[in-house]
């Protein structure tokens, strides 16, 4: 039997991953890739919804599909690419436009929450239209399950709604998407505000860990993490989120299960704790960062590579709009 078919997608928009994308998101691929047909994109077309230089847009999408790989992506089993390489995404996404209703579109909750920086009135049109993107990148592989966070079900329930609504109006063509989620990971939070998540758009520099950062200052920021006023390396949400946070990342990076850390860390202070949860860090991102740097480093190695990822996505999304095209009545 085929193996079932996954699609997930990540943009363009820092210089470097950080620990919540790897552990949230790209780890998963890795494992994943294992028992999937799987296609990956750098989602070059999303990250244009808001103002993007074209230089640092051009080099932070090379950064990105250099770092998957380097994460241990395997061009042989995965397929991974840059969205705009392959055009079918945006005809595609344009079809699903014109089968949404203006409410439902307005429903979406991300862009309340995206548009808020800058206004509603004043963000594009393709930040209104960006889960409808993101339905065509799914639809069109016809993949059979998408890692999702909390935060992206809304999105994922309007992909099957319009897959379906595509299937009804014009006869089945598309595969109906279920959400996935491979294994609780939960959300790494800002080593500065243990009450928000690391993310590369609201944390400070402080408190974002960076895959491909070396380990001075690395290790310079989780020793600065803000943990509590006591001593006591506990797992306690609510009253120690910080030290919380760092026994989640100890935990996730080295397979030790929290209440054994727990217990080997008692009566050690936080200092002990730190330094271990840095040494953690820097042994998951240094082979990482080392792996990203050599691949940045053979331009066209790296243009080969994604060539043949764009190649085998095409044919799957060309197959794919050809059955469109004739439906629709181009
Ligand atoms: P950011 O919040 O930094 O902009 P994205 O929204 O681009 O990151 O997230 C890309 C992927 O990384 C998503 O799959 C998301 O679930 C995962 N991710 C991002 N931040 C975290 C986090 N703090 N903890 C766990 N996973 C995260
Ligand atoms: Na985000």
């Amino acid at each position: 039997m085929a193996r079932p078919r996954v699609l997930s997608g990540i943009q363009p928009t820092a210089d470097s991953f950080h620990l919540g994308n790897y552990l949230g998101a790209v780890r998963q691929w890795v494992t994943l890739q294992e028992t999937h047909d799987a296609f990956y994109c750098v989602v070059d077309l999303h990250a244009i919804t808001v103002p993007t230089e074209p230089a640092a847009l051009r080099r932070r999408s090379r950064v990105a599909a250099a770092q998957m790989f380097a994460a241990g992506l395997d061009p042989e089993r995965s397929t991974v690419f840059v969205q705009s390489h392959v055009r079918e995404h945006t005809e595609l996404a344009w079809v699903l436009i014109c089968l949404t209703g203006m409410g439902e579109a307005a429903r979406m909750t991300q862009f309340k929450d995206k548009s808020a920086r800058f206004g509603e009135s004043a963000a594009s049109v393709g930040l209104f239209t960006y889960p409808i993107l993101q339905a065509a990148d799914i639809l069109l592989y016809q993949a059979d399950r998408v890692p999702v966070g909390a935060d992206q079900k809304q999105h994922l329930e309007l992909t099957r709604d319009l897959g379906q609504r595509f299937n009804h109006r014009f006869g089945d063509t598309f595969v109906l998407p279920e959400p996935y989620i491979p294994k609780e990971v939960e959300k790494i939070t800002d080593l500065q505000d243990p009450s928000a998540k690391m993310s590369k758009s609201s944390s400070s520099p402080a408190g974002i860990l960076e895959v491909l950062e070396q380990p001075g200052p690395l290790r310079k920021k989780v020793m600065r993490a803000v943990t509590d006023t006591g001593s006591e390396v506990l797992f306690d949400e609510v009253n120690k989120p910080g030290v919380s946070n760092l026994l989640r990342i100890h935990s996730a990076l080295t397979g030790t299960p929290i209440p054994e850390l727990v217990t080997r860390f008692e009566g050690q202070g936080y200092g002990a704790f730190k330094k271990e949860v840095a040494e953690a860090v820097v042994d998951a991102f240094a082979p990482i960062r080392e792996r990203t740097e050599k691949l940045l480093s053979d331009e066209a190695e790296l243009d080969r590579m994604l060539a043949i990822g764009a190649e085998r996505a095409s044919a799957v999304a060309r197959q794919t709009m050809e059955l469109v095209r004739d439906r629709v009545g181009f």
